[in-house]
């Protein structure tokens, strides 16, 4: 089974950069990425690279090398199912926010409108790839409503999920720790590890059956952010001992059984996919009647949310217990650095905490656009739309923020924060300059050294 043809719907954080080192990769083959959301793919396509959708280092130079030779973005979604021998589903798999799981299952219902898309339109046999990470067994779903509703075509299912992460996809799709393909149908299978021998050594790509590569990836994304949890729990030990959270680190990070990434103590993790999948986890735990598993699981999050509001707790506390009126300067908004996504980033949290306050918080952030900010503080329905703008301010220049606020609090680790002029922002502060740093990137003993009151996580 050869593949000329490859369709991805959902052309978002996952499906953009993934289809567009597939394409890059595998010249003669055909790859068009489409989605429901014409503005996306409008950016996907606009001749300034500046403007693609989703910012990651390296994926402008990936796609000005494939867009247009083999790689196509558009809207027409029964076109690009028609013609290909291969169809990936990325669309978004959010945590329910109605009905039963509410606040815990994933939301399967764009995956299953894909599902019953592609099984109105085809008239091909096809292979259908799952890239959006799904509760263990959704292949059986996909597999009822493709045979029950299609066109008397086969169809073969294989689970492919993406373990890329944000702000680093291009170089983590370069060249992956591993490929993970779950399926039946070895051919199906072969189909799809070809496709990714075109750059990925066969000894990474890993094949199993369908249920242990859906589970496999929400075990994953569950161990990596129980280790962030885990660091962020001895983070407060750490400020109450004495210990330093980053010689902790070092330390434990030695031993090769343990190993020294996602370590990295911090204002909480944030992002799309940490908490939903965790809280899936937990659910699909629950649901096979394991509370201790789910029990378990769900201490990740607890913890992670503990640490978010010890955070902005802390900036109160230290601020005489009371922010009202003051102005605070958040450096960052996106959930980690080199990326605009703001999904679930501490960032809007701690805000709304501290909103909660009356403190003005005016933001700055290299990547993040004043709307999304705003449409972030929105979503979480605390005050209204008017209120949350009359409390924030959005600034596209670092010092604009900093000049005449009682604080600034880093909310992301991006590199150019430790580049400041910090001399000069201490000049326009208001005194006593408080920095309180919530991924431990700035250099706390210089500051302390220029007579800021310096405070971060774990130390
Ligand atoms: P996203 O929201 O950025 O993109 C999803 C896109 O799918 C949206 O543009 C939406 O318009 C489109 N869409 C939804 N339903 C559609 C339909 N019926 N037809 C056409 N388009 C449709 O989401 P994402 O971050 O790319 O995540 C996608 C999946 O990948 C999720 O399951 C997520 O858990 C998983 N994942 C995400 C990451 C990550 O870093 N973001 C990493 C690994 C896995
Ligand atoms: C994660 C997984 O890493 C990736 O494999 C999966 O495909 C998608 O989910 P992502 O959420 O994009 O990727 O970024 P990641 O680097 O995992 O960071 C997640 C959050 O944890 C960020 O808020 C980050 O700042 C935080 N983090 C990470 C820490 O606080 N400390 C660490 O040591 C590592």
């Amino acid at each position: 089974m050869k593949i000329k043809k490859i369709a991805c719907i959902g052309a978002g954080y996952v499906g953009g950069p993934t289809m567009s080192v597939i394409a890059q990769k595998n010249p003669n083959i055909q790859v068009t990425v489409v989605d429901l959301n014409q503005a996306r793919i409008d950016a996907w396509n606009d001749n300034n690279l500046d403007n693609l959708p989703v910012y990651e280092p390296g994926l402008d130079a990936v796609v000005a090398e494939a867009r247009g030779r083999n790689l196509f973005f558009s809207t027409d979604v029964n076109k690009a199912i028609d013609e290909a021998d291969m169809i990936f589903i990325s669309v978004n798999t959010p945590t329910k926010t109605y009905g039963k799981g509410k606040g815990q299952a994933a939301d399967l219902k764009y995956i299953e409108l894909c599902a019953r898309q592609i099984a109105s339109v085809a008239k091909s046999d096809k292979i259908v790839v799952e890239k959006s990470t799904l509760p263990v067994r959704t292949a059986e779903a996909l597999k009822s409503i493709l045979k029950n509703t299609g066109n008397g075509v086969n169809f073969h299912i294989l689970s492919n999920p993406e373990f890329l992460a944000e702000g680093t996809a291009i170089s983590d799709l370069h060249n992956p720790d591993r490929v993970l393909i779950g399926g039946e149908d070895t051919e199906a299978i072969d189909a799809l590890v070809d496709i990714y021998e075109a750059w990925v050594p066969k000894e990474r790509i890993l094949t199993t059956n369908l249920w242990s590569s859906e589970l496999a990836k929400l075990v994953a994304n569950a161990f990596l952010a129980q280790r962030v949890s885990s660091i962020n729990a001895i983070s407060e030990l750490c400020e109450v001992t004495g210990a330093n959270v980053d010689e902790v680190a070092r330390a434990i990070g030695r031993d090769s059984r343990i190993g020294s990434k996602f370590l990295k103590a911090s204002v909480g993790f944030g992002g799309s996919c940490f908490q939903k999948d965790i809280l899936n986890l937990v659910y699909i735990a629950r649901s096979y009647n394991l509370k201790e598993v789910a029990d378990y699981w769900e201490q990740v999050i607890i913890l992670n949310d503990h640490q978010k509001s010890r955070f902005a707790e802390k900036i109160i506390q230290t601020m005489y217990n009371t922010v009202n009126g003051k102005k605070i300067a958040f450096l960052g908004w996106a959930f980690k650095k080199d990326t605009n996504d703001t999904r679930e980033s501490a960032a809007i949290y701690v805000a709304d905490h501290l909103l909660e306050e009356e403190a003005n918080v005016v933001v700055y952030d290299p990547k993040v656009s004043a709307e999304q900010i705003y449409r972030d503080l929105d979503y979480l329905g605390t005050r209204t739309s008017g209120e949350n703008r009359r409390l924030v301010t959005v600034v596209n220049n670092p010092y604009d923020a900093l000049k005449e606020a009682h604080a600034a609090a880093v909310l992301t680790e991006w590199d150019e924060f430790r580049e400041y002029d910090w001399v000069e922002i201490k000049r326009g502060m208001k005194k006593p300059a408080f920095v309180f740093d919530g991924r431990n990137v700035l250099d706390g003993n210089q500051l302390e050294k220029l007579g800021f009151d310096f405070k971060s996580i774990g130390r």
